[in-house]
């Protein structure tokens, strides 16, 4: 096994950590927005194989990086599932909601789910066939939980109020729900899979607004289900759990839900971190992503400081979150250089 990132997925220690980054694809690269304006908008470009995998070699190409993550987005599943979507440019995504059975028993069933979502797996095989040997591919969807709450409220909110208003009023709808995005993540990552993906992240973005037993029953039970099931249907499968801004609540993810590899948002210290949650696996970050934006001397010492933090175990560079728009190409590659020491 010679790719660096399928390696400290494995459990290695390696000499200088394998690198991506979150969103590497992006408006930060003037390729991406080039590429973009040709499709058209977003979602014209993530059901566009051949220019969805232009934008998903663009950073490979610029910066060498060990992984490229498929272009797509998390809630392309619930469009598949029958929700109407579409993207407010500087604002954000939009859905048609669910807050009612009603609302719930319209969804489509899970085994349509390939009528859409087929075109992201032609993406995954054209990258096969086109990325640099050394370099690993990543599929991924998103977490229920975080899924969910797009689906109730139709939209991002700051504190996902929706999703936890559904949860207290309407439990066993709010459960329905999360049962049925589970089963069509475990249908959608095990196509990506069967495409080419070679490892699978879990992204759940808001599993920080989880507390107590909601965690262990939103968060973690549904990245176990998730986990097992692909690796039973394709044994080997390395999985990286993405439990974002969950504090404490990552001691003890890796070993509750079997994920090979849990990342690491940048609320908590490389230090706390390689203490409490490296000495269980792999673990992937967690530079803060402002750096990208600033650069200069703080880039570069809290870039080492991270590489320092995690080199008595298995670890994958990358940041905290995903890379802003207002980021400058320029600091990635300083960032890049500071790790691999050239
Ligand atoms: O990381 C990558 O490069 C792979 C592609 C990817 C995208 N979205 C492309 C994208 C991935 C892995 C995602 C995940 C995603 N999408 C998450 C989880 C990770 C996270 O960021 O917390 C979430 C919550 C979404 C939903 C989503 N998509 C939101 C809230 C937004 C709007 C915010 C924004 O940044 O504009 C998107 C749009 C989106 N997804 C963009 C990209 C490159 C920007 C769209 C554009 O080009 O206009």
């Amino acid at each position: 096994m010679t790719k660096t990132i399928l390696r400290a997925l494995a459990g290695e220690t390696l000499p200088t950590p394998p690198i991506w980054m979150m969103r590497q694809a992006g408006r930060y690269l003037p390729e991406y927005k080039a590429t973009r304006a040709e499709a058209g908008d977003f979602l014209s470009l993530c059901y566009n194989p051949e220019l969805a995998a232009e934008v998903t070699l663009q950073p490979i190409r610029r910066y060498g990086f060990d992984a490229a993550i498929l272009f797509a987005d998390i809630l392309l599943l619930p469009q598949a599932l029958g929700a109407d979507l579409w993207f407010v440019t500087g604002e954000g995504p939009r859905l048609s909601t669910i807050t009612t059975e009603e609302d719930f028993t319209k969804l489509k069933p899970v085994h349509a789910i390939d009528d859409t979502l087929s075109p992201v797996y032609e993406t995954i095989r054209i990258l096969r066939r086109e990325l640099p040997p050394e370099t690993t591919l990543i599929g991924f969807a998103g977490a229920p939980w975080t899924v969910a709450t797009y689906m109730i409220a139709g939209q991002g909110t700051p504190d996902q109020g929706p999703a936890h208003a559904l949860k207290t009023e309407n439990r066993a709808l709010f459960e329905q729900l999360l049962g049925k995005i589970t089963e069509g993540t475990i249908d959608y990552l095990s196509r990506q899979i069967e495409a080419g993906a070679e490892v699978v992240k879990i992204f759940d973005s808001w599993a920080g607004s989880l507390k107590g037993d909601d965690f262990e029953r939103y968060a973690k039970e549904p990245a176990r289900i998730i986990t097992q099931a692909l690796k039973d249907r394709h044994p080997g499968i390395p999985v990286i759990a993405f439990p974002r801004q969950a504090g404490d609540n990552y001691i003890g993810f890796h070993a509750a839900t079997g994920a090979d590899c849990v990342a690491i948002d940048d609320s908590v210290s490389p230090e706390w971190a390689a203490e409490h949650v490296q000495t269980d696996g792999c673990v992937q970050g967690n530079l803060a992503s402002s750096h990208m934006v600033t650069g200069g001397d703080a880039l570069v010492s809290e870039t080492k400081r991270v590489v320092e933090a995690f080199s008595n175990g298995p670890h994958i560079f990358n940041l905290g979150h995903g890379i802003t728009p207002d980021a400058d190409p320029e600091n990635v590659q300083l960032m890049i250089d500071t790790i691999r020491g050239t």
